[in-house]
């Protein structure tokens, strides 16, 4: 039995996540789980249901809310023990008996738990990308150091994961990561200009969380995971190519020396790239309909328009600069993806400011390759200096 800790319970992967240990009851339970407290009923009926022995409620004040739910729900809140705060993930990051913790909050606020699981010798199932973006050299390397697997649950990188074994590292060329356009793929750099957030919402393939759905929209979730490929699978930034496939059923590919392509084809259902991951090395059961290739129809492959989806050069060049810039580019595209929700600004401002944000820290001359995890730690409230951003804006 495997035993698990889900960080970010109440979320789109979290609520997946726990959907896959329901149906692996003989394989995977869930030992502790976590949220920021935003979705107190919901907590709630995972407590009830699953009776985890430890819970962290990320916001305290928001507390008194999960344990009331409870009561509704019939349950004694007292049968639970509660933690908050920081210390709270952390501690659940690193449970003694928890087997692999689930990464599966949004944000950079998933880089300290990440490593306190690392540090206690836990393996991760990595959802949180910004983590491996932000601080892509220092997890990697403390992982080789503590001997933890670093699990992809995202659909790319699961299946670039998949297709890579059995293959020497060395005789990979190119990573085909692919991406489904987004609600606004074909459009026109006018065009883009004008898109509402509503529009931005609607994304063709996928059901997921508000952020990474607009970041899907103006592919800085794809230039984020380029960001995530290189430290995944040790290769350059050049190596690694973004490339639309609206139908999102070849979920990424690799190319090898002898010009061999690996792919790997599912269904459009984030419960199979996360079962995956959960159950390694094992398979588990099939949870979806499998493709059935007399109806899938055509796939096809469309290169991406680096003019009106600058995200993808960004990442590129904040790749290749390396050190502080990839956690240059996610903290300023996570501030400016929010500023968008709130209506604060428009949708290709998310662009500009993190365009902006990148040209001063490069105009600081800060070219070292390593960095200390505070660095990184502060650099949202860096990138709200660079911006001009306080807290009424
Ligand atoms: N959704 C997908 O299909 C998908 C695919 C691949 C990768 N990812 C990545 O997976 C991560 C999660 O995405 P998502 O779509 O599942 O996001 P989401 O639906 O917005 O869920 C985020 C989860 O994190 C929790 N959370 C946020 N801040 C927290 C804090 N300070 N302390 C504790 N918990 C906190 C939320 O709790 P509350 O509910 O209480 O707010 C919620 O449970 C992101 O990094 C995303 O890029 C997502």
């Amino acid at each position: 039995m495997k035993k698990i800790v889900v960080l970010g319970s109440t979320g789109s992967i979290g609520t997946q996540s726990l959907d896959v240990i329901r149906r692996e009851p003989e394989k995977l339970s869930l030992l502790a789980l976590a949220a920021a407290g935003s979705r107190p009923g919901l907590m709630a009926e995972q407590i009830r249901e699953f009776r985890p022995s430890v819970v962290c409620v990320y916001h305290e004040d928001k507390l008194p809310d999960v344990k009331n739910a409870l009561r509704s729900l019939g349950m004694d809140p007292g049968e639970v023990s509660f933690l908050t705060g920081m210390e709270g993930l952390k501690t659940l990051a690193a449970l003694p008996e928890a087997d692999l913790v689930v990464t599966s909050l949004v944000g950079m606020i998933g880089i300290l738990p990440t490593i306190a699981a690392i540090e206690a010798g836990k393996d991760i199932a990595l959802a949180n990308k910004e983590t491996l973006a932000c601080a892509g050299r220092k997890i990697m390397g403390l992982a080789a150091e503590k001997g933890i697997r670093i699990l992809p649950v995202d659909s790319e990188h699961g299946a670039i994961f998949q297709c890579m074994e059995g293959v020497r590292r060395e005789d990979v060329t190119r990573i085909w990561l692919t991406a489904s356009g987004g609600p606004f793929r074909g459009y026109t750099k006018e065009q883009i200009e004008a898109v509402t957030l509503a529009q931005a919402l609607k994304h063709p393939n996928w059901s997921m969380g508000a952020k990474i759905t607009i970041d899907s929209a103006s592919l800085m979730n794809k230039g984020i995971e380029m960001i995530e490929a290189k430290w995944l699978y040790g290769v350059q930034p050049e190596q690694v190519c973004p490339i639309v496939h609206p139908q999102s059923i070849v979920h990424s590919m690799i190319e090898l020396k002898d010009g061999s392509v690996l792919a790997q084809l599912g269904p459009v259902d984030m419960r199979l790239p996360i079962e995956v991951m959960l159950m390694y090395p094992e398979r588990g059961r099939a949870l979806m309909e499998p493709l059935d290739f007399a109806k899938v129809g055509p796939l096809s492959f469309e290169p991406i328009d680096e003019e009106v989806f600058p995200s993808i050069r960004m990442a590129r060049w904040s790749m290749q600069k390396d050190g502080l810039f990839p956690a240059c580019f996610n903290a300023a595209n996570e501030l400016a993806n929010e500023a968008f929700r709130q209506g604060k600004i428009g949708f290709t401002d998310i662009f500009r400011l993190t365009e902006k944000a990148l040209e001063k820290l490069d105009a600081e001359n800060i070219s070292r390759k390593d960095y200390e995890i505070q660095e990184i730690i502060e650099m949202p409230e860096r990138v709200r200096r660079y911006l001009g951003f306080d807290d009424t804006n």
